[in-house]
């Protein structure tokens, strides 16, 4: 592998110490951004960074790739812990129906939704799937990620669920974006399960599981706890027969209800709780403290029109916040953390700083690769953003909807 050296930066931003953890409350809103500077990558690892007038650093400058960033902004590749970038095909239908009056839940009581995508998907060869997530990924490399979470869910069969996890398996090998899996086969109760929810919670428990398990083909369990589709229970009762089977919970909550769901992903101790856009105050209550990520995920308030995530609240109460996509093909048909960070800042009141940091160094730890990447650390892995010329850190966010992104490096 040639070492590398980026010369000239404008702004090298996201610098932290190692062992530094997750970010919260005031912290949140801390970055460094070293103007002038330089930085040196050996063996895939950041190696070292300073300013351009003390570059005397580098000693050995055989086979060594230099890369002139002036102008240009160099940042850690965002890490968006929450997608669902494997699916069969795009739902535009149930996007007109919504413009013509039906709400997403309608739409998914009437058997759209993820039944729909759950149709689609079951249809669709193993390795077309994996062709189509590939592009994906090279998309969302565009935009600037560097590593992204990805779930199942459009299975909701013993055999379809474990088609979706092992293409999740050949994206890791064929990537080179950083991948972490999670099984989300309580995603919705399959149309053969419609009357005996208990019949398809018994399935996931008894059957799928253990067979995800013996593949080693997901590091999370997730469920979708809501109304019309998993109760707080149930939601227990799949986290404690994850865990049995060495499973971490990274769960799906108070998207439209409050359903005690959040106590319980804390209970479990969960990674990550997702989506929030309900918050109660026993929510707060029960984060406060915790090991808990709480992760908001913007774009899909955006596109369903629901409230955003109350995440002031959440910032406040020096609860550690993470900022993700929910690519998927019904509530958010976009995997753009440029434009997360945008929606951040114009309708949470983040700081560009703040959604910066949620959506680097605090989205690694909600995907538990926060000692290898989201910052500027020497020894971490050089997962990069190298910026187009642009007028300053602000105008990232600012700029909602132009690709500032001039290259993803990935080691
Ligand atoms: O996180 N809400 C549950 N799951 C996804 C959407 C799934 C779909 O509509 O296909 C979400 O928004
Ligand atoms: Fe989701």
């Amino acid at each position: 592998m040639k070492n590398l050296l980026i010369k000239n930066i404008k702004g090298l931003a996201g610098i932290l110490s190692s062992g530094n953890g997750p970010l919260k409350g005031s912290d949140l809103g801390n970055l460094e951004v070293l103007e002038d500077a330089f930085l040196a990558v050996e063996d895939g690892k950041i190696s070292m960074y300073g300013k351009m007038s003390d570059l005397s650093g580098i000693t050995d400058w055989r086979d060594l790739e230099i890369i002139d960033a002036e102008g240009k902004y160099v940042m850690p590749a965002y890490c968006d812990s929450h997608s669902h970038l494997v699916f069969a095909k795009t739902r535009e239908e149930e996007f007109v129906d919504r413009i013509n009056g039906l709400s997403y839940e309608e739409i998914g009581k009437k058997g759209g939704g993820i039944l729909n995508s759950a149709r689609k998907l079951a249809d669709m060869p193993e390795d077309e799937l994996v062709q189509d997530a590939l592009k994906r990924l090279e998309l969302v490399k565009s935009l600037g990620t560097g590593a992204i979470e990805i779930k199942s869910g459009y299975g909701l069969s013993v055999d379809a669920e474990l088609k979706m996890l092992r293409v999740i398996k050949r994206l890791k090998e064929e990537s080179d974006v950083t991948i972490k899996a999670t099984f989300l086969g309580a995603h919705a109760f399959p149309e053969r399960f419609k009357d005996d929810h208990e019949g398809y919670v018994t399935e996931i428990i008894e059957e799928m599981l253990p067979k995800i398990a013996e593949e080693g083909l997901a590091e999370y369990i997730d469920a979708f706890c809501e109304r019309n589709y998993f109760t707080a229970e149930q939601l227990d009762r799949i986290l404690t027969a994850g865990a049995k089977h060495g499973l971490k919970a990274k769960i799906h909550v108070n998207q439209f209800s409050v359903m005690g769901g959040v106590g319980i992903g804390v209970k479990h101790n969960a990674v990550s709780v997702d989506h929030l856009e309900e918050l109660a105050d026993e929510d707060i209550t029960a984060l406060k403290g915790s090991n808990t990520i709480a992760t908001a995920l913007p774009s899909c308030s955006f596109f369903l029109s629901i409230p955003y995530t109350p995440i002031r609240k959440l910032i406040d109460n020096d609860i550690v916040c993470a900022l993700a996509t929910d690519y998927n093909p019904g509530s958010t048909p976009s995997g753009n953390m440029q434009f997360v960070n945008a929606l951040a800042c114009s309708k949470m009141k983040m700081t560009p700083a703040e959604a910066f940091n949620a959506t680097t160094i605090n989205g690694a730890y909600a995907m538990e690769v926060g000692e290898e990447l989201g910052s500027i650390t020497v020894g971490k892995k050089a997962n990069l953003i190298i910026t187009k010329e642009i007028p300053s850190f602000a105008y990232m966010p600012y700029s909602f909807g132009e690709n500032c992104v001039d290259q993803t490096l990935l080691h």
